[in-house]
């Protein structure tokens, strides 16, 4: 038992070197994904009202962004597409071209920057006309028709380069199904980081603008993302999606929801991402511009959470910036 005055905890936090001796968690640009918005529509770019210093890059500005990243030695890039609304119908039919905005994108940045990983999001919402991940009928998210749509859009991400193929879309069997059709196409180095325990949660605001869902969206996600009150469903979901075939798992949102992500980690021992999605971003941004705290503190504390939670990485709009400070 550690009884005081033999022991003093403050004894070892006295001296800035004896601090860093015995930290316990290490943050490095190792760590880091970086969340990019790419459009159809912004040439070079377009802000993010509601997320200041996020823009909407255009392909040209992307290629910049990818070549950035290389240099920063950020791992890998995560794309998020804003199409020109009116390609948008009740199906997303374009998110199954070929020669659509995502399939660009990512060999926009395999041509800047070939050893820059690329994820992208399996799920329809930011092709459909009324905002939702599926297919919707009668007020209903249709499930396993959903699922056949999602696997041509991985096919679609998977042929144009893909490196990691990330299914946020919460459809049950979406994993299995999704793994099978790429070993069955010889896309068997294909990765798929699954957004496993995703919950419905009002920290997406500020990403529905950037893509442009939020003005369409009719109700809301709650039919297929989980309740913000659950913790043993997320580990039956993780559970689920690593027999399905799936090599790494996402929680998020991340800051408020590092219980599960501690839970996952330590349950599954299988690398576990959390994202720091757009409206933890937002609104850190927001109190930094207001002088009520000190943005890039704050930020570097929230990506050290995470570590401590014991997520292997960090999906954040931060990445650069995080990575520059760690230069
Ligand atoms: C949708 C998707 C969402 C995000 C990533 N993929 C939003 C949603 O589910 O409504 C959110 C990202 C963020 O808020 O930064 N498939």
């Amino acid at each position: 038992m550690s009884t005081f005055p033999a022991t003093r905890l403050r004894r070892l936090r006295q001296t800035d070197w004896s601090r860093r001796l015995v930290q316990e968690n290490v943050l490095t640009v190792n760590d880091l994904i970086w969340a990019v918005v790419v459009s159809d529509t912004a040439d070079p770019t377009e802000p993010v009202a509601a997320m200041p210093g996020v823009e909407r890059l255009g392909l040209n500005a992307l290629a910049e962004a990818a070549k950035r990243a290389a240099q920063l030695g950020i791992p890998a890039m995560a794309i998020f597409p804003h199409i020109d609304p009116a390609k948008k119908d009740e199906n997303g039919s374009e998110a199954l071209n070929p020669k659509g905005l995502v399939p660009q994108a990512i060999r926009t940045i395999k041509e800047a920057a070939p050893n820059v990983g690329v994820i992208c999001d399996v799920a329809l919402d930011p092709f459909t006309t009324h905002g939702h991940d599926g297919i919707l009928k009668d007020g209903v998210i249709l499930n396993d028709d959903t699922v056949e749509r999602l696997i041509q859009q991985a096919l679609v991400q998977a042929r144009a380069g893909c490196d990691v193929i990330a299914p946020s879309d919460m459809m049950d069997g979406r994993i299995g199904a999704i793994r099978e059709a790429l070993e069955l196409e010889g896309f068997t180095d294909t990765m798929i980081l699954s957004y496993a325990a995703k919950y419905a949660s009002g920290f997406y605001g500020p990403y529905r603008e950037a893509i442009g869902s939020g003005t369409v969206l009719q109700g809301d996600k709650k039919t297929y993302q989980m309740d913000p009150a659950n913790t043993e469903e997320a580990l039956r979901e993780v559970a689920m999606d690593l027999d399905e075939g799936a090599d790494m798992v996402m929680v998020k949102p991340g800051l408020p929801y590092l219980d599960i992500v501690q839970r996952v980690s330590s349950t599954f021992g299988v690398p576990t991402f959390a994202f720091q999605v757009s409206g933890e971003y937002a609104m850190i941004q927001a109190a930094a511009a207001n002088g009520w705290i000190d943005g890039d503190r704050v930020m570097m504390e929230s990506l050290m959470a995470f570590k401590r939670a014991g997520a292997a990485g960090i999906i954040t709009y931060f990445a650069p910036r995080a990575a520059e400070l760690m230069a």
